[in-house]
């Protein structure tokens, strides 16, 4: 078993495994290269391009895992919605989903019929290429994919997302009981291609209050992961008000803790059924190597208290990262630098 594969099963793996969200993509001047003059979920749709990016950061930084090259609207684009990803901007939907009859339009479709012919053969192309290394398959959570889809684009607080649910919570629960299935499909084309760990990405779960997420939320994205057969990360940005909850009864097997809080204090919030993942701030990706090091040293001190650690940052690689600190990152993690 790898170091990763025994940290969420909650056994000591011989050194402290890491891998970053984002690893593949701008911060790599050989990611950059290989994109030009190709639409990013064209690039995701493209098996042996997907495999390759999926691939550098792992030969580059020699992380403990890769993550799959791809995005969370993927399957929403192999349903059939119109979506293209904006440069600098984000997901970006041609017919937002405001109403219950646009609820009805969308959920007519049935998410067993989308065709994941290159999302497989991408992954089948990683897995062979990638030996030992774990390959973690990954979807978008139901409110992360709504926030984008109810708004039509990025927004900050995901207001229509959140308003549906107390205007319409029929057609709210419809919405999030389909985006479920659909990112469900995409983990599941994703395991039986070969990914051996699945992430779940709710990224903009902290612009809920607790009550809300607990009631509209937490159903759904556990129904997304809830006997996947595969360890499974559950992952948020501004989760610590409701953290416990990330665990979605015990469905997670490691919850991901954004920089925010220590990470001592989310395993004392968490208790010892559960592995944590995170939570290097990566503000400080751009502090001196002497800063950087420090704070990553604290990170896997307040972490040795969790029934297992998986290193990482509290949210994704910034564009702007210079790789080679996170090549340091990880050979600190593995003893291999001071
Ligand atoms: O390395 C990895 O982490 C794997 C690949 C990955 C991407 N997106 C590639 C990508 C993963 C896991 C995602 C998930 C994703 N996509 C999330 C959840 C994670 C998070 O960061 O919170 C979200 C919210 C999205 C939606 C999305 N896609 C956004 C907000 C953006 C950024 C837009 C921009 O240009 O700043 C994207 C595009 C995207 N997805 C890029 C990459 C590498 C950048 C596209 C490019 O290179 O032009």
């Amino acid at each position: 078993m790898t170091d990763l594969l025994r940290a969420l099963a909650g056994e000591t793996p011989e050194k402290t495994p890491v891998w970053f969200m984002r690893q593949a993509g701008r911060s790599l001047p050989e990611y950059r290269e290989l994109r030009v003059g190709t639409r990013m979920l064209d690039a995701c749709l493209t098996p042996e391009l997907a495999a390759e990016i999926t691939l550098q950061p792992v030969r580059r930084h020699g992380v403990d895992a890769a993550v799959f090259f791809s995005d969370i609207v993927i399957p929403l684009r192999l349903a059939g919605v119109e979506v293209e990803i904006e440069p600098g901007r984000g997901p970006v939907f041609a017919d937002p989903v405001r109403t219950a009859a646009d609820v009805d339009r969308l959920t007519a479709i049935d998410p067993a019929s989308l065709d994941g012919e290159a999302i497989a053969a991408a992954v089948r192309l990683t897995v062979a290429e990638l030996g030992e290394t774990p390959l973690i398959g990954f979807a978008g959570a139901p409110f992360t994919l709504a926030a984008y889809l109810v708004e039509g684009g990025p927004s900050k607080e995901h207001l229509r997302a959140r308003a549906m649910m107390h205007a319409d919570p029929e057609a709210w629960n419809r919405l999030a009981g389909w985006l479920a299935r659909v990112s469900r499909r995409f983990l599941e084309i994703q395991r039986d291609a070969g990914a051996s760990v699945v992430q779940l990405f709710d990224s903009w779960a902290g612009s809920l209050s607790p009550a809300d997420y607990r009631a509209f939320v937490a159903p759904h994205s556990r129904a997304a992961l809830d006997g996947i057969g595969l360890p499974a990360i559950h992952f948020g940005v501004g989760t610590g008000p409701f953290l416990p909850d990330m665990r979605l009864d015990g469905v997670a097997d490691a919850v991901g803790v954004d920089w925010r809080m220590p990470l001592d204090e989310a395993v004392g919030l968490l208790g010892p059924d559960v592995a944590v993942q995170g939570n290097i701030d990566p503000a400080l990706l751009q502090a001196p190597w002497e800063v950087l090091a420090a704070h990553v040293r604290d990170v896997i001190d307040r972490g040795r208290g969790a029934r297992g650690h998986i290193l990482n940052l509290g949210h994704g690689v910034p564009p702007e990262t210079d790789p080679d600190q996170l090549t340091r990152i990880v050979a600190l993690a593995h003893g291999e630098q001071d």
